[in-house]
């Protein structure tokens, strides 16, 4: 087949990971006799350097007429001054909205070798499969907001969301639900804030249209709890936007590190947006050393959700699992007797097992 792909590396070891991404997926399309067009595109902290704007229309509009887009991560301390009119975030925040990707799914799965990586007891990560299902283009970060001014010292962001938003979020839930061990936990905060009532009324509505998978819900704080304790109950986890950001950080350790785990951020259409959950780690910058297996596995997720490419997507994975099982390691998966692996040589392995 042919395809588009967008590239935007961004900001921090987003350039270091995407092209470990690139190098995988143009392996991927010369074993399977591809055709994969890349385009490179600047977001964030770097496409305000060169060109003010951390979203700047080219971008928008080549990610609007790809097959899918790769991203890396955006943000370092250069753009850090909280008084700047423009932040590298807005970049990715509007790219997500202005491609309407609602649905940003995460994957947690435990390679069996990243046990000792993890800070948990090995123990509790037996059985650990679950996905979040973060709600990606509503909620607190795009509800209405006044930043504090030198003559007026408060500030708000508001969590809004509309029973229609939270219909599509849940429904994307339990289909992915049935296609797994058919249980959604939906996550939030319902005995504090009236966005959460609305929430939890709504996906009550909408699980009537699934009988076939089990529905629970659980406050947010005892989510975070629950998600140490006992891992291996939830499969499939649907929250509020910012909810699922901060979830998500905490699940990254039962895989061992931020830098394992993988995202697809989806909307109606075919086009989405996959990136590693990890931000953009400045100090460790062009170091290459830096995980790529979180971009890797996402570019598996575009091959399988965007271009409908399953057995190269699966392949991408089960290459990933032979290089960790062989005993491969970035620094942040590194353990007594596994070899110290660069980014470069993680992603030329994963081509190589290909
Ligand atoms: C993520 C990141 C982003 C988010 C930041 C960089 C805006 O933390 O993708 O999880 O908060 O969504
Ligand atoms: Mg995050």
């Amino acid at each position: 087949m042919q395809a588009t792909i967008v590239t935007i590396p961004g900001d921090g070891i987003g350039v270091d990971v995407v092209a470990e991404g690139v190098k995988v997926l143009q392996a991927v399309a010369q074993k399977y006799g591809h055709t994969f067009t890349f385009e490179n595109h600047l977001i964030g902290g770097c496409a305000i350097d060169a060109m003010g704007d951390p979203l700047p229309a080219s971008t928008l509009d080549a990610c609007q007429r790809a097959d899918a887009v790769l991203l890396g991560a955006v943000g370092g301390p250069k753009w850090d001054d909280p008084t700047a009119k423009v932040r590298p975030e807005q970049g990715l925040l509007g790219l997500r909205k202005g491609l309407a990707l609602y649905a940003n799914l995460r994957p947690v799965q435990i390679f069996p070798q990243l046990r000792d990586a993890s800070p948990l007891r090995p123990e509790r990560l037996d059985g650990v499969d679950l996905v979040v299902v973060r709600e990606l283009t509503g909620g607190l970060y795009f509800g209405p907001r006044k930043e504090a001014t030198p003559d007026d010292d408060s500030a708000y962001d508001t969590m809004v969301y509309s029973g229609d938003e939270v219909r599509r979020i849940a429904r994307k839930a339990f289909e992915l639900a049935r296609l797994r061990r058919k249980k959604v936990t939906s996550v939030d905060k319902a005995n504090v804030l009236a966005a959460s009532r609305l929430w939890r009324r709504v996906v009550v509505e909408i699980a009537a249209e699934y009988p076939d998978v089990t529905l629970e819900h659980m406050l947010v704080d005892s989510a975070a709890m629950h998600l140490m304790r006992r891992p291996a109950d939830f499969d499939v986890i649907v929250t509020e936007n910012m909810f699922g950001d901060i979830l998500t950080d905490e699940a990254s350790m039962l895989a061992g590190s931020m830098g394992m785990l993988a995202s697809a951020s989806l909307g109606e259409g075919k086009n989405g947006v996959y990136e590693p959950i990890h931000g953009s780690a400045p100090d460790i910058a062009g170091k290459g050393i830096a995980n790529p297996l979180a971009t890797i596995l996402s570019a598996a997720m575009l091959l399988r959700y965007s271009l409908g490419l399953n057995e190269e997507a699966a392949a991408v994975e089960k290459a990933v699992a032979d290089v960790v099982a062989a005993g491969y390691r970035t620094r942040d998966i590194y353990t007594d007797g596994t070899k110290l692996t660069h980014t470069k040589e993680m992603g030329s392995l994963i081509c190589q097992r290909l």
